[in-house]
C-alpha cells in the first residue's frame, strides 16, 4: 500500500536533485573541498563540498585525513546573531545561519560570501605561498579574515565570533590538552597536548608543538576559553566576550574547551567596511631530525623563520601586522598563474588554482643551527608523501610534483634534493641506484641493528642505511639525473651536478647497465605492482642518460663522457622503440612485447621539458592519436593493468600530445574534480570511466600540473 507519506517521500525524492543544487554560486567551479587552512602536512583544515556543494555554515570543517577540525564563527549584526563558519549547535541562545552567496577559491585563497541580515559579509582564508621569501614561506600560519558591509544603505553595528577547538592538535578526541592566552599587543591562544612526543605521528597528525590561534589586541576585541557551548553562547547574549581562561585542563572532548576571539566593528557603513583578522597555525621545534655521516647522530632542524624571529609570539605578530602586504602578494601570485595557465585553457587555469595550496602544504623549509647561530645557507626543504605513504622526500613525489617548484622558484628543487643529495653522498645508502626517500616510518636506529627496530613515525629523515626502502632502481635513478639537469638549466647554478657529479655518475652507469631491459621492478605507480620490461620506466631511464651526457658536456666538462653517454641513449633508443612500439605500430605498450597493453607514457614528457629533442616526433605523434581513439570519460588509464587515471601524469603526458589531445585530458580532469563525486582534498588517482577515488587525497604531487607552464 502507497501511504500519503511514501507519496511525498517520493515526490520529494523525485525532486530532489532539483533542490540539492546549490543557491550560491561556485568560482570557478565546487571542487571536491575547499582548503581553508593548509600550509604543511599539520596545518591542513578543509572544507569538504561534494555533491552539490556544502555551504561554508553547513558542515565543520576536517583535517585532511577527513577527521572534524572544530572552527565556529559568528556575526551579530544588530542584536541578530549568524552563523558563518562550521556548524554549531548553542541550547539556549539563538542565532540563525547567513545566508551564503558565493564560494570561491584561487591559488591562495577561497573566499565565502554571505547575507548576515542587512548585512554582507566576506570571509577570506588565505594560505600564503610565498615561493621567494624563505622566512615567510616557513611560517607554519594562515589568515581568516571577515569583512562586513551594509547592503540597505543604513549604518549596523557588527561583531565578529571565532573559535578553534582542540581538535587542531590530534584525531583522537580523548587525549589531554592544556592551553593559555597570552595578551599584549597580539592575544594569542596557545593550546598543545599534555603529552608530547617528539618527531611522532598518529593518524598522520603530529604528538608535537602548539596551536596558536591570534589576533590583533585592538580596542572592541575580548576573548575567552572555556566549554563551547558556553564560550559560544556568551557571545550570542552579550556580543562581547568575559576576557577570561579556563585552566581547568582536559581532554580534547571533555566539555569540549574552545579558544575564542570576538572583535566589534563598530558601526559600519557603505562607505566603511571594516575588517577582523585572526591567524591560525601549528608550530613545532624541531621539525625533524636529519642523519650524519656517522649514521648514529641526527641533527635536529628548525623552520626557517627562526632566523627571524626568536619569540613565537613575535612571528605571529609580524604576519598579522603583514596581512596587506600579504594579499596583495597572493592577489599578484594568484594573477600571474590565471594569466600564464589561461593560456592553456581556462579549465587549465581552474586545476592549477586548486593544486597550488596542497602543494606547498606539503613542505615545510628548514635550517639547521641554534638559536642565536642559525645557519641559513644550510637551507633543506622537506616534503611529505601524503596519504599513499608517510615518508619524507620521496624522490617519485618530488618528481610529479616538480613543475609546481619549478615554475614559482627553482630554487626550492634544489632545496628539495639536498637532503636526498647530501645523505647519499655519506655513502651509507649501500644500493648502487637512487633511494627512494629519506625516512620512512620505521627509525632503523643504529646501523644494522635490528634489533633496534621501532616505529617512530614520521617525520624523521633518518635514511636507510640497511637499503631496505621501497625499490624504485630505474625510477629513482632516473628522476634524479632528470631533475638535476632541469634544475642546472633553469638556474644556471652549476654546484649541484658539479658537487653531486660522482652519485650521479653512478646512477647514470646504473641506468646504461639497467635501464634497456629493466628487471621486474616498481616504478612510481606501485599500486600496480611490479612488472619486468616495462616500456614507459625503460624510456625514463634512457632519456636520463641523454640527459646525463648534457650534464658532462656541459657542467662536467668530460667531452668523453657525454659522447658515450650520447651514443648509449641514442642505440637504446633503437632498440627500445623495436620493443615497445606495439607490432601493428599503434601504440607503446606497457611490457616488451606485450601487444594487448597500453601505457600512459608520460616519462616522454620529460625530453620536451629539458629540451632534448631527442624522442622522435614519430613516437609522440602515434601515442597521442593512440590516447586520442582510446579516452574514457575521466581520462586516459595509467595503463593496462587498472583502470585509474593520475591527473598529474596526464598533465606530464599532455606535454607530447596534440593541442586537442592536451585539451581533452584537461577537460577530463576538470570534469572529475567538478562531478561531486568526492568531498575529500584533490584526489589524484581516479577510475577512468567511474571516476571512483583512490585512497590519494592532499598530495604534492598535484604540483605536476603546472608541467605545461615549464615547456
Ligand atoms: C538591542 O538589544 C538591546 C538590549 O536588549 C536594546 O537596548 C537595543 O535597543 C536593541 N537594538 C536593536 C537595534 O534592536
Ligand atoms: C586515543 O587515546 C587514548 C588515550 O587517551 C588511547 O587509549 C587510545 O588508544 C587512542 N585511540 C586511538 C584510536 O589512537
Ligand atoms: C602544557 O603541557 C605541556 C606539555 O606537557 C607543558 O610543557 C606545559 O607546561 C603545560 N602548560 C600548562 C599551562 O600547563
Ligand atoms: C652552514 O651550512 C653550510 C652549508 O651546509 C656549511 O658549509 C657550513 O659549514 C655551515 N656553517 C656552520 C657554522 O655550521
Ligand atoms: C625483457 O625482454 C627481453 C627481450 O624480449 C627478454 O629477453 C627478457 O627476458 C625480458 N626480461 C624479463 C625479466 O622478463
Ligand atoms: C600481457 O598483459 C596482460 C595485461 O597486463 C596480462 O594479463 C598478460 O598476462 C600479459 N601477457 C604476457 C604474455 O605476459
Amino acid at each position: 500500500m502507497i501511504t500519503l507519506r511514501d507519496c511525498v517521500l517520493l515526490l520529494f525524492l523525485t525532486l530532489s536533485p532539483l533542490f540539492s543544487v546549490s543557491a550560491w554560486t561556485s568560482t570557478p567551479f565546487n571542487p571536491p573541498s575547499y582548503p581553508l587552512a593548509v600550509r604543511s602536512p599539520y596545518l591542513s583544515a578543509w572544507l569538504p563540498s561534494g555533491g552539490s556543494g556544502v555551504a561554508l555554515n553547513s558542515a565543520w570543517p576536517q583535517f585532511w585525513t577527513g577527521t572534524t577540525v572544530g572552527w565556529a564563527g559568528f556575526v551579530k549584526v544588530d542584536n541578530a546573531s549568524y552563523s558563518f563558519l562550521g556548524d554549531p549547535v548553542v541550547s539556549g541562545a539563538v542565532f540563525t545561519k547567513a545566508t551564503q552567496l558565493s564560494a570561491q577559491f584561487t591559488s591562495t585563497q577561497s573566499i565565502f560570501i554571505f547575507t548576515a541580515g542587512p548585512v554582507q559579509i566576506t570571509v577570506t582564508f588565505l594560505s600564503p605561498i610565498e615561493p621567494t621569501d624563505f622566512v615567510k614561506q616557513s611560517l607554519p600560519l594562515s589568515y581568516l579574515s571577515v569583512s562586513a558591509v551594509p547592503t540597505d544603505g543604513s549604518s549596523h553595528s557588527v561583531s565578529v565570533y571565532t573559535d578553534i577547538s582542540g581538535e587542531w592538535l590530534t584525531s583522537n578526541d580523548t587525549l589531554a590538552i592544556n592551553w593559555t592566552t597570552t595578551t599584549g599587543d597580539v592575544l594569542s591562544h596557545q593550546s598543545q597536548l599534555q603529552t608530547q612526543t617528539v618527531y611522532t605521528e598518529s593518524s598522520d597528525r603530529i604528538l608535537q608543538g602548539s596551536v596558536y590561534y591570534s589576533t590583533q589586541n585592538i580596542a572592541g576585541t575580548t576573548y575567552q576559553t572555556g566549554q563551547d557551548i558556553v564560550v559560544r553562547a556568551q557571545f550570542l547574549n552579550n556580543g562581547v566576550l568575559s576576557n577570561t581562561q579556563d585552566t581547568n585542563f582536559r581532554a580534547v572532548s571533555n566539555e569540549w574547551p574552545v579558544f575564542a576571539f570576538a572583535r566589534s566593528l563598530g558601526t559600519v557603513t557603505t562607505s566603511s567596511s571594516q575588517t577582523a583578522l585572526f591567524s591560525v597555525g601549528h608550530v613545532r621545534d624541531p621539525v625533524t631530525k636529519y642523519i650524519q655521516n656517522d649514521g648514529n647522530t641526527f641533527q635536529a632542524r628548525s623552520y626557517y623563520f627562526w632566523s627571524t624571529y626568536s619569540t613565537i609570539a613575535d612571528a605571529i605578530s609580524a604576519f598579522l601586522i603583514d596581512y596587506s602586504a600579504a594579499l596583495a602578494r597572493a592577489k599578484a601570485l594568484d594573477l600571474k598563474l590565471q594569466i600564464a595557465s589561461q593560456g592553456i585553457s581556462s579549465a587549465y587555469a581552474d586545476i592549477v588554482a586548486l593544486s597550488m595550496r596542497q602543494t606547498f602544504g606539503a613542505t615545510e623549509l628548514t635550517i639547521s643551527g641554534s638559536p642565536g647561530a642559525w645557519n641559513t645557507s644550510d637551507v633543506l626543504m622537506f616534503i611529505k608523501e601524503i596519504s599513499s605513504d608517510g615518508n619524507l622526500n620521496t624522490v617519485d613525489i618530488i618528481m610529479p610534483a616538480w613543475p609546481g617548484f619549478m615554475y614559482l622558484n627553482p630554487t626550492l628543487g634544489k632545496y628539495l634534493l639536498l637532503p636526498l643529495l647530501q645523505y647519499q653522498a655519506t655513502g651509507q645508502y649501500p644500493n648502487p641506484w637512487a633511494v627512494h626517500d629519506l625516512g620512512g616510518t620505521l627509525d632503523f636506529g643504529s646501523i644494522g641493528d635490528l634489533s633496534l627496530i621501532i616505529y617512530a613515525g614520521s617525520p624523521i629523515a633518518n635514511g636507510h642505511n640497511l637499503g631496505a626502502d621501497e625499490h624504485m632502481p630505474v625510477e629513482e635513478s632516473g628522476n634524479m639525473i632528470n631533475m638535476i639537469l632541469d634544475y642546472t638549466q633553469r638556474t644556471g647554478d652549476t654546484s649541484v651536478a658539479t658537487r653531486y657529479s660522482g652519485l650521479l655518475t653512478q646512477w647514470a652507469n646504473y641506468l646504461v647497465a639497467n635501464t634497456l631491459f629493466p628487471a621486474d621492478q616498481l616504478s612510481t605507480t606501485d599500486f600496480a605492482g611490479s612488472l619486468p620490461n616495462q616500456t614507459n620506466l625503460a624510456i625514463k631511464g634512457i632519456i636520463a642518460i641523454k640527459a646525463m651526457s648534457v650534464i658532462s658536456n656541459k657542467y662536467l666538462n668530460n667531452a668523453a663522457s657525454a659522447s658515450s653517454y650520447s651514443s648509449t641513449a641514442d642505440s637504446f633508443l633503437n632498440t627500445w622503440q623495436s620493443f615497445g612500439i606495439s607490432s601493428d605500430k599503434s601504440h607503446l605498450v606497457l611490457e616488451y612485447g606485450n601487444q594487448s597493453t597500453k601505457v600512459l607514457a608520460y616519462n616522454l614528457a620529460m625530453d620536451k621539458v629539458l629540451g632534448l629533442n631527442f624522442i622522435p616526433a614519430s613516437i609522440t605523434s602515434l601515442q597521442s592519436t593512440h590516447y586520442a581513439n582510446n579516452l574514457e570519460k575521466y581520462g586516459f588509464p595509467i595503463d593496462s593493468r587498472t583502470a585509474y587515471t593520475s591527473s598529474q601524469w596526464m598533465i606530464w603526458a599532455a606535454t607530447t600530445t596534440s593541442t586537442s589531445v592536451r585539451d581533452d585530458f584537461i577537460s577530463a580532469i576538470h570534469s572529475w574534480l567538478s562531478s561531486g563525486l568526492t568531498s575529500t582534498p584533490y584526489g589524484d588517482r581516479f577510475e577512468d570511466d567511474s571516476g571512483s577515488n583512490s585512497p590519494n587525497k592532499n598530495r604534492p604531487v598535484v604540483g605536476g600540473n603546472l608541467a605545461l607552464l615549464l615547456i
